[in-house]
Protein backbone atom coordinates (compact mmCIF):
# COMPACT_ATOMS: atom_id res chain seq x y z
CA UNK A 1 0.00 0.00 0.00
CA UNK A 2 1.32 3.53 -0.88
CA UNK A 3 2.56 5.27 2.37
CA UNK A 4 0.38 7.83 2.99
CA UNK A 5 1.40 11.73 2.44
CA UNK A 6 1.30 12.91 6.13
CA UNK A 7 3.66 9.52 6.62
CA UNK A 8 6.14 10.82 3.93
CA UNK A 9 6.31 14.39 5.55
CA UNK A 10 7.04 12.78 8.98
CA UNK A 11 9.80 10.65 7.84
CA UNK A 12 11.17 13.51 5.64
CA UNK A 13 11.13 15.63 8.70
CA UNK A 14 12.46 13.02 11.11
CA UNK A 15 15.38 11.92 8.59
CA UNK A 16 18.83 12.72 9.76
CA UNK A 17 19.84 16.69 7.85
CA UNK A 18 16.40 16.93 7.43
CA UNK A 19 16.60 20.67 8.57
CA UNK A 20 16.17 23.41 5.70
CA UNK A 21 16.33 20.82 2.51
CA UNK A 22 13.72 19.88 0.22
CA UNK A 23 11.62 17.13 0.36
CA UNK A 24 10.80 14.81 -2.36
CA UNK A 25 7.74 12.67 -2.01
CA UNK A 26 7.55 9.46 -3.55
CA UNK A 27 5.96 8.61 -6.87
CA UNK A 28 3.63 6.70 -5.40
CA UNK A 29 2.60 9.66 -2.91
CA UNK A 30 2.78 11.99 -5.96
CA UNK A 31 0.38 9.62 -8.03
CA UNK A 32 -1.62 10.20 -4.74
CA UNK A 33 -2.51 13.83 -5.41
CA UNK A 34 -3.02 13.46 -9.05
CA UNK A 35 -5.54 10.29 -9.33
CA UNK A 36 -8.47 12.50 -9.95
CA UNK A 37 -6.75 13.69 -12.97
CA UNK A 38 -4.36 12.76 -15.59
CA UNK A 39 -1.18 10.71 -14.66
CA UNK A 40 1.40 13.37 -14.03
CA UNK A 41 5.04 12.53 -13.98
CA UNK A 42 5.50 15.48 -11.80
CA UNK A 43 6.58 14.71 -8.57
CA UNK A 44 5.85 17.53 -6.33
CA UNK A 45 7.94 19.16 -3.81
CA UNK A 46 7.29 20.59 -0.11
CA UNK A 47 9.15 22.30 1.94
CA UNK A 48 10.78 21.04 5.01
CA UNK A 49 10.55 22.39 8.81
CA UNK A 50 12.57 22.22 11.71
CA UNK A 51 12.23 19.36 13.94
CA UNK A 52 10.30 19.61 16.94
CA UNK A 53 13.01 19.78 19.33
CA UNK A 54 14.15 23.02 17.32
CA UNK A 55 11.09 24.46 18.05
CA UNK A 56 10.95 27.85 19.14
CA UNK A 57 7.66 29.28 19.57
CA UNK A 58 6.85 33.18 20.49
CA UNK A 59 5.37 32.53 23.85
CA UNK A 60 3.58 35.82 25.22
CA UNK A 61 1.86 33.76 27.99
CA UNK A 62 3.03 34.69 31.83
CA UNK A 63 5.52 32.49 33.05
CA UNK A 64 3.65 31.51 36.03
CA UNK A 65 0.55 30.18 33.28
CA UNK A 66 2.88 28.63 31.29
CA UNK A 67 4.37 26.74 34.34
CA UNK A 68 0.95 24.80 34.13
CA UNK A 69 1.63 23.52 30.48
CA UNK A 70 1.77 20.49 30.89
CA UNK A 71 0.73 18.10 28.66
CA UNK A 72 -2.42 16.04 29.69
CA UNK A 73 -2.53 12.69 30.40
CA UNK A 74 -5.71 11.33 28.81
CA UNK A 75 -8.03 7.75 29.75
CA UNK A 76 -7.89 5.32 26.93
CA UNK A 77 -11.76 5.47 27.42
CA UNK A 78 -13.81 7.32 30.60
CA UNK A 79 -16.82 6.25 32.38
CA UNK A 80 -20.26 6.63 30.47
CA UNK A 81 -22.18 9.24 32.64
CA UNK A 82 -26.01 7.90 32.11
CA UNK A 83 -27.94 11.42 32.78
CA UNK A 84 -31.45 11.88 33.02
CA UNK A 85 -33.02 12.90 29.45
CA UNK A 86 -34.69 16.45 29.52
CA UNK A 87 -36.79 18.01 26.54
CA UNK A 88 -34.78 19.64 24.57
CA UNK A 89 -36.37 23.32 25.56
CA UNK A 90 -35.58 22.52 29.18
CA UNK A 91 -31.66 23.85 29.21
CA UNK A 92 -30.32 23.93 32.21
CA UNK A 93 -29.56 27.87 32.94
CA UNK A 94 -25.45 27.69 33.73
CA UNK A 95 -23.22 30.55 33.80
CA UNK A 96 -20.47 29.44 31.10
CA UNK A 97 -17.96 32.11 32.42
CA UNK A 98 -17.82 30.96 35.48
CA UNK A 99 -16.57 27.70 35.09
CA UNK A 100 -13.18 26.50 34.61
CA UNK A 101 -12.06 23.79 32.58
CA UNK A 102 -12.71 21.09 34.62
CA UNK A 103 -15.62 22.02 35.82
CA UNK A 104 -17.18 23.12 32.69
CA UNK A 105 -16.02 18.98 31.64
CA UNK A 106 -18.28 18.61 34.38
CA UNK A 107 -20.88 20.15 33.12
CA UNK A 108 -20.85 18.85 29.92
CA UNK A 109 -20.38 15.03 31.28
CA UNK A 110 -24.21 15.86 32.30
CA UNK A 111 -25.33 17.55 29.69
CA UNK A 112 -28.93 17.53 28.35
CA UNK A 113 -29.36 20.40 26.37
CA UNK A 114 -30.70 18.84 23.85
CA UNK A 115 -31.46 15.61 22.47
CA UNK A 116 -28.27 13.96 20.94
CA UNK A 117 -27.83 13.23 24.93
CA UNK A 118 -30.40 10.51 24.12
CA UNK A 119 -28.22 8.28 21.87
CA UNK A 120 -24.79 8.95 23.41
CA UNK A 121 -22.50 6.52 24.76
CA UNK A 122 -20.25 8.97 26.04
CA UNK A 123 -19.72 12.65 26.02
CA UNK A 124 -16.78 13.55 23.86
CA UNK A 125 -15.61 16.96 25.68
CA UNK A 126 -12.50 17.51 23.92
CA UNK A 127 -8.80 16.54 24.78
CA UNK A 128 -5.05 17.91 24.94
CA UNK A 129 -3.09 20.29 26.71
CA UNK A 130 -5.17 23.01 28.59
CA UNK A 131 -2.58 25.97 27.74
CA UNK A 132 -2.41 24.82 23.93
CA UNK A 133 -1.55 27.35 21.84
CA UNK A 134 -3.06 25.75 18.93
CA UNK A 135 -6.56 24.03 18.73
CA UNK A 136 -8.18 22.02 16.20
CA UNK A 137 -11.94 21.89 15.98
CA UNK A 138 -13.76 19.31 14.62
CA UNK A 139 -17.73 18.47 14.10
CA UNK A 140 -18.78 15.99 16.62
CA UNK A 141 -18.08 12.59 17.67
CA UNK A 142 -18.35 9.56 15.31
CA UNK A 143 -18.89 5.84 16.05
CA UNK A 144 -15.17 5.29 17.79
CA UNK A 145 -15.28 8.89 19.76
CA UNK A 146 -18.77 7.85 21.23
CA UNK A 147 -16.92 4.38 22.58
CA UNK A 148 -14.14 6.10 23.77
CA UNK A 149 -15.22 9.31 25.10
CA UNK A 150 -12.07 11.29 23.04
CA UNK A 151 -11.83 13.37 19.96
CA UNK A 152 -10.29 12.03 16.95
CA UNK A 153 -9.83 8.33 17.31
CA UNK A 154 -11.25 6.51 14.73
CA UNK A 155 -9.80 6.93 10.74
CA UNK A 156 -10.42 9.98 10.60
CA UNK A 157 -8.36 11.03 14.06
CA UNK A 158 -5.22 8.57 12.86
CA UNK A 159 -5.05 10.84 9.39
CA UNK A 160 -5.40 14.04 11.69
CA UNK A 161 -2.62 12.44 14.21
CA UNK A 162 -0.50 12.59 11.44
CA UNK A 163 -1.58 15.62 10.20
CA UNK A 164 -0.27 17.23 13.55
CA UNK A 165 2.48 15.31 13.76
CA UNK A 166 3.51 16.73 10.45
CA UNK A 167 3.38 20.10 11.61
CA UNK A 168 6.02 19.13 14.43
CA UNK A 169 3.79 19.33 17.19
CA UNK A 170 2.36 15.98 18.95
CA UNK A 171 -1.18 15.21 19.96
CA UNK A 172 -0.54 16.06 23.51
CA UNK A 173 0.70 19.57 22.74
CA UNK A 174 -1.98 20.78 21.07
CA UNK A 175 -6.26 20.72 21.80
CA UNK A 176 -9.05 19.20 20.17
CA UNK A 177 -12.52 19.53 20.35
CA UNK A 178 -15.64 19.21 18.33
CA UNK A 179 -18.28 21.80 17.71
CA UNK A 180 -20.77 19.25 19.31
CA UNK A 181 -20.07 16.93 21.99
CA UNK A 182 -22.73 14.31 21.55
CA UNK A 183 -22.49 11.87 18.63
CA UNK A 184 -25.52 12.84 16.09
CA UNK A 185 -27.05 10.03 15.04
CA UNK A 186 -25.17 8.07 12.04
CA UNK A 187 -22.58 10.49 12.07
CA UNK A 188 -24.53 12.92 10.41
CA UNK A 189 -23.49 16.68 10.53
CA UNK A 190 -25.10 18.53 13.66
CA UNK A 191 -28.50 20.15 13.10
CA UNK A 192 -27.69 24.20 14.06
CA UNK A 193 -30.16 24.15 16.92
CA UNK A 194 -28.13 21.07 18.26
CA UNK A 195 -24.73 22.90 17.61
CA UNK A 196 -26.04 26.29 19.05
CA UNK A 197 -27.05 23.96 22.68
CA UNK A 198 -23.61 22.86 22.11
CA UNK A 199 -21.29 26.27 21.42
CA UNK A 200 -20.85 27.70 24.99
CA UNK A 201 -19.22 24.65 26.01
CA UNK A 202 -16.67 25.32 23.21
CA UNK A 203 -16.71 28.95 23.22
CA UNK A 204 -15.93 28.83 26.66
CA UNK A 205 -12.67 25.95 26.33
CA UNK A 206 -11.34 28.35 24.13
CA UNK A 207 -11.78 31.62 25.98
CA UNK A 208 -10.06 29.32 28.86
CA UNK A 209 -7.30 27.38 26.47
CA UNK A 210 -6.51 31.05 24.43
CA UNK A 211 -4.93 28.77 21.62
CA UNK A 212 -3.19 31.22 19.14
CA UNK A 213 -4.35 29.60 16.51
CA UNK A 214 -8.12 27.93 15.70
CA UNK A 215 -7.74 25.18 12.97
CA UNK A 216 -11.07 24.43 12.08
CA UNK A 217 -11.25 20.99 9.85
CA UNK A 218 -13.81 21.13 7.55
CA UNK A 219 -17.27 22.74 6.29
CA UNK A 220 -19.46 22.00 10.01
CA UNK A 221 -16.84 24.24 12.36
CA UNK A 222 -16.96 27.35 9.85
CA UNK A 223 -20.85 27.33 9.73
CA UNK A 224 -21.18 27.21 13.40
CA UNK A 225 -18.40 28.95 14.49
CA UNK A 226 -17.81 32.01 11.77
CA UNK A 227 -21.04 31.64 10.01
CA UNK A 228 -19.54 31.00 6.69
CA UNK A 229 -20.17 28.69 4.03
CA UNK A 230 -17.90 27.80 1.25
CA UNK A 231 -15.03 25.32 2.78
CA UNK A 232 -13.14 24.94 -0.78
CA UNK A 233 -13.34 29.03 -1.16
CA UNK A 234 -12.34 29.37 2.38
CA UNK A 235 -9.71 26.86 3.63
CA UNK A 236 -6.55 28.37 3.27
CA UNK A 237 -7.55 31.47 4.13
CA UNK A 238 -7.29 33.46 7.67
CA UNK A 239 -10.38 34.30 9.42
CA UNK A 240 -10.96 35.65 12.67
CA UNK A 241 -13.27 34.42 15.60
CA UNK A 242 -12.31 36.83 18.69
CA UNK A 243 -9.63 38.45 18.06
CA UNK A 244 -8.01 34.82 17.20
CA UNK A 245 -6.01 33.90 14.28
CA UNK A 246 -8.30 31.48 12.72
CA UNK A 247 -7.03 28.48 9.65
CA UNK A 248 -10.07 26.77 8.18
CA UNK A 249 -8.67 23.41 6.32
CA UNK A 250 -10.57 20.33 4.78
CA UNK A 251 -11.88 17.19 7.50
CA UNK A 252 -9.58 14.66 7.88
CA UNK A 253 -12.69 12.45 6.98
CA UNK A 254 -13.29 14.38 3.57
CA UNK A 255 -8.96 13.53 3.12
CA UNK A 256 -10.03 9.78 3.47
CA UNK A 257 -12.44 9.72 0.44
CA UNK A 258 -10.52 12.68 -1.30
CA UNK A 259 -7.04 12.19 -0.69
CA UNK A 260 -5.48 14.33 -3.51
CA UNK A 261 -6.71 17.00 -1.27
CA UNK A 262 -4.29 16.41 1.26
CA UNK A 263 -1.72 19.02 -0.76
CA UNK A 264 -3.93 21.83 -0.51
CA UNK A 265 -4.36 20.90 3.44
CA UNK A 266 -0.62 20.70 3.84
CA UNK A 267 -0.11 24.33 2.31
CA UNK A 268 -2.61 25.41 4.86
CA UNK A 269 -1.15 24.08 7.95
CA UNK A 270 1.85 25.18 6.50
CA UNK A 271 0.61 28.72 6.55
CA UNK A 272 -0.10 27.69 10.42
CA UNK A 273 3.67 26.50 11.17
CA UNK A 274 5.06 29.90 9.74
CA UNK A 275 3.36 31.46 12.93
CA UNK A 276 4.78 29.21 15.41
CA UNK A 277 8.08 29.66 13.57
CA UNK A 278 8.13 25.89 12.19
CA UNK A 279 8.07 26.28 8.14
CA UNK A 280 11.19 26.87 6.25
CA UNK A 281 10.60 29.12 3.50
CA UNK A 282 12.85 28.46 0.53
N1 LIG B 1 -14.82 13.71 13.22
C1 LIG B 1 -14.96 14.85 13.92
O1 LIG B 1 -15.31 15.88 13.39
N2 LIG B 1 -14.68 14.82 15.22
C2 LIG B 1 -14.25 13.71 15.86
O2 LIG B 1 -14.00 13.78 17.06
C3 LIG B 1 -14.12 12.55 15.09
C4 LIG B 1 -14.41 12.55 13.77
Amino acid sequence: MAKDFFDEIIECLNAEGAKHKTVSLSEATAREFFMDKQASPFVPKTEVLQPAQQRQVQNNRPAQQRQKTQPVEQPVSKPIPQPQVQEQNQAQPVDFSKLDLQTLEQTALQCTRCPLCKKRNNVVFGEGNPNADLMFIGEGPGYDEDKQGRPFVGKAGMLLTKMINAMQFSREEVYIANIVKCRPPGNRNPLPEEAECCLPYLRRQIELIQPKILVLLGAVPLKFLLNKTGIMRSRGHWEKFQGLKVMPTFHPAYLLRNPAAKRETWQDLQQVMTIFGKAHKK
